[in-house]
């Protein structure tokens, strides 16, 4: 049957293109003021400018002080937000409305922290599947499935890429760093690149080996070939064919596309169901997060859900003004429309986050990287920035010299926590941790401060003079050792370590990316634009023949002799 056009839901809420709201021009004249980033000097003439840009939701305080701007610049972006119906759209997004405009589709993954409800067709599903997962996992952590050779599974390696992979890979990471209990081992396959499963697999044994093929689609070529190459490892294990369905106890299928997954030789009883409302990247909260669950327990993935829907409440509730993913979308759209910034350092001060760029790298990029709006008019303005990042304190040693002295500033995120402070009779190895984490704290801090301050001609001149340098000389080096300062930065701070601290975090991404996407008036649901490319390596593959543009067509006669 022809789908029937649905009235676009940001339509119909009432929303308008930036440029025609009088919000935007004065956006535009602030923005002239705000580009020589006046920070330091407000934050000296301005005594209540910390407590006016500073909020504090969950486990997390978040300082946006030391940013470019101020109340004038968030008032003006709030009646942005109003005038282009942002409430009606959180409202919209809860409900189930298709958000998803160009698929016309819910985008409904706080369902899976019981902030939304499923749709109702699919609700009794979506109930059967989330017990379905639990008693999976419960008879996982007993040692109760059983492989090929009757060994109890206690390794689980997911094979995945993008949303099927960055999420629960990141959650699997912090919960390693955070100390949470693990069961068994777990690991991750993502590349295309055969090396990445033969590596990870290495020390692994076969017998014991569950594997999660989690895709979507189930058509992502990456996963599929992973997913093959997990068959003839276990297959020559065990002396037989990889399509010997006994080897079918090692698998689980999570996907949106279960005939497919059946079509595929997974056992039906093996297969968890990723609803079509929830977007790859949106998804770690579902079925895509098994790998947590199956390794750090129900009880800590649940924990990571009730985190979110703390957030998921307070985006519901709280007054835009106070509403922090919406403060925290509005500034990237003040930097990215307003201040032409076009990147987003992200700098979390924790080894356990040392994944969160590549996962925020997928949110917002693939989110927001768009430049056709919801009425189809192209985006007069720049839309997402690029988001790149290091765990600190290691970006100190790679980049920050180009934050430093460097000719752009950009946006920086700093995200922390508060280290445990050591017990008076802690033996040393606890001493030295909680020294360590001490010392990871202030650098951030000191980071941001440095970053704000900088340090001018003047007082470089001074300093070299105090450490003996010939005046002639001080003054000839000390424009070499200047720094600008005044370079903006947003800081976050934890007072925990905890599943629920995690899950807050990521919840505020997740819906801070909907705010921009919603301002700057693109879909953050669809992914259009990679599937050129998949289809060109698709082409690349099957047809040989098929002509080329004169630079690829020299690259591939290369690849064909160096085949030879
Ligand atoms: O990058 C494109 C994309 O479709 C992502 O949106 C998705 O997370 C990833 O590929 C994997 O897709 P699937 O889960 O369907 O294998």
């Amino acid at each position: 049957m022809a789908k029937q056009p649905t009235q676009s839901v940001p339509l119909a809420l009432g929303w308008q293109p930036l440029e025609r709201t009088a919000a935007h021009g004065a956006l535009r004249e602030q923005a002239t003021l705000w580009r020589t980033f006046p920070i330091r000097e407000r934050l000296e003439r301005d005594p209540q400018r910390v407590s006016a840009l500073t909020w504090h939701v969950g486990d997390w305080y978040l300082d946006l002080s030391k940013q470019a701007w101020d109340s004038s610049v968030l008032h003006a972006l709030l009646d942005l937000a109003r005038t282009t119906a942002l409430s009606p759209a959180i409202a919209a997004l809860f409900a189930g409305e298709p958000v998803n405009l160009t698929e016309r589709r819910a985008a409904l993954h706080m369902a899976y922290r019981g902030s939304a409800q499923p749709p109702a067709a699919q609700r009794d599903r979506f109930v059967t599947e989330e017990e379905r997962l639990a008693a999976f996992v419960a008879a996982y952590r007993i040692g109760a499935l059983k492989g090929f050779s009757r060994a109890p599974l206690d390794t689980v390696v997911n094979i995945g890429i993008g949303g099927s992979d960055l999420g629960p890979r990141l959650v699997c990471d912090a919960f390693a760093h955070w100390g949470i209990a693990r069961h068994g081992t777990v690991r991750f396959v993502a590349n295309l690149d055969p090396s990445d499963f033969l590596t990870t697999t290495l020390d692994l044994d076969p017998a014991r080996t569950l594997f999660l093929v989690t895709s979507k689609s189930f058509s992502t070529a990456e996963t599929l070939s992973n997913a093959r190459l997990a068959r003839s490892w276990l297959a020559r294990h065990f002396g037989v064919t990889p399509d010997d369905p006994r080897l079918n106890c090692h698998f689980v299928a999570v996907t949106n596309a279960v005939e497919k997954a059946e079509a595929h030789g997974f056992d039906s009883n093996q297969i968890f169901w990723l609803p079509e409302w929830v977007g790859g990247r949106y998804s770690l909260w579902s079925a895509v997060g098994l790998p947590i669950a199956l390794a750090y327990g129900w009880k800590a993935f649940a924990a990571l859900r009730a985190g979110a829907a703390e957030i998921d409440r307070h985006f519901q509730c709280a007054p835009l003004e106070a509403n922090i993913p919406v403060i925290l979308g509005l500034l990237s759209v003040w930097f990215a429309t307003y201040l032409a910034q076009q990147q987003t350092a992200l700098l979390p001060y924790a080894q356990g986050l040392q994944l969160l760029p590549a996962w925020y790298q997928q949110l917002e990029m693939e989110s927001n990287g768009k430049r056709v709006r919801f009425d189809g008019s192209p985006a007069p303005y720049p839309t997402a920035m690029a988001v790149w990042g290091m765990a600190g304190t290691m970006g100190q040693h790679a980049f920050h010299q180009w934050f430093y002295q460097g000719t752009q500033p950009i946006a920086i995120e700093f995200v922390a926590f508060a280290p445990e402070p050591a017990a008076a009779d802690d033996d040393p190895l606890l001493r030295a941790r909680a020294d360590a984490a001490a010392a990871l704290a202030a650098n951030a801090v000191a980071q941001a401060e440095a970053l704000l301050l900088g340090r001018s001609e003047a007082e470089a001149f001074a300093q070299l003079r105090a450490q003996g340098w010939a005046e002639a000389d001080a003054r000839a080096l000390a424009p070499f050792l200047a720094i600008p300062g005044n370079r903006p930065s947003s800081f976050l701070l934890a007072t925990a370590q905890r599943p629920e601290t995690l899950g807050q975090l990521l919840a505020l991404y997740e819906h801070a990316t909907f705010v921009r996407g919603w301002l700057w008036g693109v879909n953050p649901f669809d992914q259009f634009g990679v599937e050129l490319g998949k289809q060109m390596a698709r082409q690349l593959e099957t047809e040989s023949d098929a002509p080329h543009d004169p630079s690829t067509a020299q690259l591939l006669t290369w690849l064909k002799k160096a085949a030879r």
